[in-house]
């Protein structure tokens, strides 16, 4: 499976440009681990760009990802991508990430999310000139993106064994490569429309 067969199938699924968004963001951040660890930066980057392809045909917890792993495997999508699929919603599918690509996922997924919604209170809106330490703000304002799971985020960033903060200074540099992609290079602070 290429990249661009795991794009087809997204874009056939997802038409929310947020959703889109969100899958790529998770897909960047599954990239540089890849990298980092001297894994396969294509199947990292595929599981991550495929995670929530059904979210708009199973907008529900009992279908999301348990009915659409059925349609990644009709599909041709190897088992491994579609079983760590599986894998980011342990409390649906009874399946816990046990390899770090699932361990990845998992770690990955939500923080992304929050990393979005604080760029996009700040001024800027922009990736480019985020620190940390404006997540760390937000992460301990529980008001702000109430509905991100902090302990949740915590748990799976311990399990994929690295350092909440140091996880939170990859994703941001992850995500800043595809900032335009994104919306967040801070054309939305300038008025202009971003084409992702
Ligand atoms: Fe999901
Ligand atoms: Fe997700």
């Amino acid at each position: 499976m290429t990249r661009d067969e795991a794009l087809a199938i997204m874009h056939e699924f997802v038409q929310s440009p947020n959703l889109r968004r969100h899958m790529y963001a998770v897909e960047a951040a599954m990239r540089f681990y890849a990298r980092k660890l001297g894994a396969d930066e294509e199947k990292w980057g595929i599981t991550g760009l495929l995670h929530d392809f059904d979210w708009e045909i199973h907008p529900n917890m009992d279908d999301h990802p348990i009915k659409g792993a059925a349609i990644l495997r009709q599909r041709g999508v190897p088992e491994e991508i579609v079983h760590a699929i599986l894998t980011h919603a342990p409390e649906r599918t009874g399946l816990y990430p046990q390899t770090p690509m699932e361990k990845a996922l998992r770690a990955c997924d939500e923080i992304t999310g929050l990393i979005t919604a604080v760029a996009l209170v700040r001024p800027s809106k922009s990736l480019y000139d985020l620190k940390v330490k404006s997540v760390k703000k937000k992460w301990k304002d529980k008001s702000f993106a109430a509905g991100v799971h902090r302990e949740e985020i915590e748990q799976a960033v311990a399990d994929f064994g690295v350092e909440l903060w140091e996880h939170v200074a990859n994703v941001i540099e992850a995500m800043r490569g595809i900032a335009p992609e994104l919306g967040l290079d801070g054309s939305l602070a300038q008025g202009r429309q971003n084409a992702a």
